[in-house]
């Protein structure tokens, strides 16, 4: 059985399109899409499997999530987002944040990523400590990826492949702030 996405209204689609539209003009002048990227990544990096608790659900939003430490600098990636986002008020910060990272790979020259509006926004961020941690190894990334998240190897490694705007355009990967 194939997946199942919430329907959203018109109006809402047709929000969804203005905020991609601007998404794009944002990511290129600002020359931040790694940034945008690791926002979309860090959001939905928090899912906790077990207790359907945490994932890309606007609660970046909050500064008490954006001082995780593994956050560092998406206070940034936010700020930069917010004038869109008051454009499009009908919009959960949930699927703006999720749609800044798909545009943000588009404008990259990378794969058309699916985009499926209709994520609500949870009131609470999820506690500190639930993306992975560089400095540890394959047991730690399983455990995040495998036991929290509910993904898998190949997954680990597909995401993984995000890093490849971290390489090549780190030069100019700068944000213009
Ligand atoms: C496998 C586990 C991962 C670890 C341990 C990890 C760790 C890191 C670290 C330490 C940085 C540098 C942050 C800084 O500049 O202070 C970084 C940057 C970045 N990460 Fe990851 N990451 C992981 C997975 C991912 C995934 C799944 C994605 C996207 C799909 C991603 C996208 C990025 C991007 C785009 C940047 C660059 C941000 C920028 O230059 O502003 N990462 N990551």
């Amino acid at each position: 059985m194939g997946k199942s996405y919430p329907t959203v209204s018109e109006e809402y689609d047709a929000a969804v399109a203005k905020a991609k539209r601007k998404l794009r003009g944002l990511i290129a002048e600002k020359n931040c899409a790694p940034l945008i990227l690791r926002l979309a990544w860090h959001s939905a990096g928090t899912f906790d499997v077990a207790t359907r608790t945490g994932g890309p659900f606007g609660t970046m939003k909050n500064p008490a999530e954006q001082s995780h430490g593994a956050n560092a600098g998406l206070d940034i990636a936010i700020r930069l987002l917010e004038p869109i986002k008051e454009q499009v008020p009908i919009l959960s910060y949930a699927d703006f944040y999720q749609l800044a990272g798909v545009v943000a790979v588009e404008v990259t020259g990378g794969p058309e990523v699916p985009f499926h509006p209709g994520r609500q926004d949870k009131p609470e961020p999820p506690p500190e400590g639930r993306l992975p941690d560089a400095t540890q190894g394959s047991d730690h990334l399983r455990q995040v990826f495998s036991t929290q998240m509910g993904l898998n190897d190949k997954d680990i490694v597909a995401l993984s492949g995000g890093h490849t705007l971290v390489g090549p355009v780190v030069q100019f990967s700068r944000c213009i702030v």
